[in-house]
């Protein structure tokens, strides 16, 4: 009997505990995104709603994400779904007629992680649904004022939040972000990584790979590489400034790779 007893107070403790962590540990360690905070976001989803990765718009027929999230997948067998903090409800949903992988994609390893989606038709803006801007010149250096959005778990054993989550992050040097990483030798952060970073326990995790990191509404990163999950060293992203000539000559027709052939996965 006692023995019972005691089998349901650890119980009971257990149920508690993973309360407490769950409430502390989104996105991780994130906040809950009000509606239309991150009008760019979307929720890169399989045909069942299944969240895949994060993304961006960034035109009305564009939508860019990390490369390894598409790598592989006819565009027929993907959606995007837009205007919504809830991936499971979106307010619209679009859908790729073709996806653009960099040429380069992972090489070296982790370098050129960047992919494009072109939609079939326009996506409908509206206050919940917006292009993010492109940047024209680098954000001031160490700032504090990153944003970075993700429906990626709570944990790195945890379920995905059904509310889009927010951090706050800061960019680092990537001398700083290199000595943070040094224990992770296949990662070579090159000068199209950008690190952002707050503190242990606040951090990117599963599912949220190829989502948005802002600083004052321009889209700055694509998240490209963490060590599950806020394990207390850099997310590593794409740096959007460093591609802008890819995805420009990429969005209007004129892509050319110089070392391996452009791979375009028509659905
Ligand atoms: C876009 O693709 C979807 C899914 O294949 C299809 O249902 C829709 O009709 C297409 N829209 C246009 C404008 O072709």
């Amino acid at each position: 009997m006692a023995f019972a007893r005691c089998l349901l107070y650890i119980f009971l403790c257990c149920i508690l505990f993973k309360d407490l962590l769950a409430e502390e540990h989104f996105i991780v360690g994130g906040q809950n995104a009000a509606e239309g905070d991150a009008p760019y976001q979307v929720s890169l989803q399989t045909l069942l709603g299944s969240h895949l990765c994060g993304g961006a718009i960034i035109s009305d027929r564009w939508i860019l994400t990390a490369g390894h999230c598409v790598k592989g997948y006819p565009a027929s067998r993907l959606q995007v779904a837009t205007g919504t903090v809830r991936y499971a409800q979106p307010g619209a949903l679009y859908y790729p007629e073709a996806i653009y992988l960099h040429c380069n994609y992972d090489s070296p390893k982790y370098h050129n992680d960047i992919g494009l989606l072109k939609l079939n038709e326009s996506v409908v803006f509206n206050a919940l649904t917006q292009a993010v801007k492109l940047p024209k010149s680098s954000f001031p250096r160490g700032t504090s004022e990153l944003v970075f959005t993700g429906w990626g778990s709570q944990s790195a054993a945890g379920s995905l939040p059904s509310q889009l989550q927010r951090v706050q992050q800061q960019h680092l040097s990537s001398l700083a972000c290199a000595s943070l990483l040094s224990g992770y030798d296949d990662l070579e952060l090159g000068p199209c990584h950008l690190c952002a970073y707050r503190q242990a326990n606040i951090g990117a995790c599963h599912g949220d790979s190829g989502g948005p990191l802002v600083h004052q509404s321009t889209l700055v990163g694509i998240l490209n590489f963490f060590v599950p999950c806020a394990q207390g060293v850099p997310d590593v992203f794409m740096d959007v400034m460093y591609y802008y000539d890819w995805m420009r000559q990429t969005m209007s027709g004129n892509g050319r790779c110089t070392q391996v052939n452009q791979q375009t996965i028509n659905g």
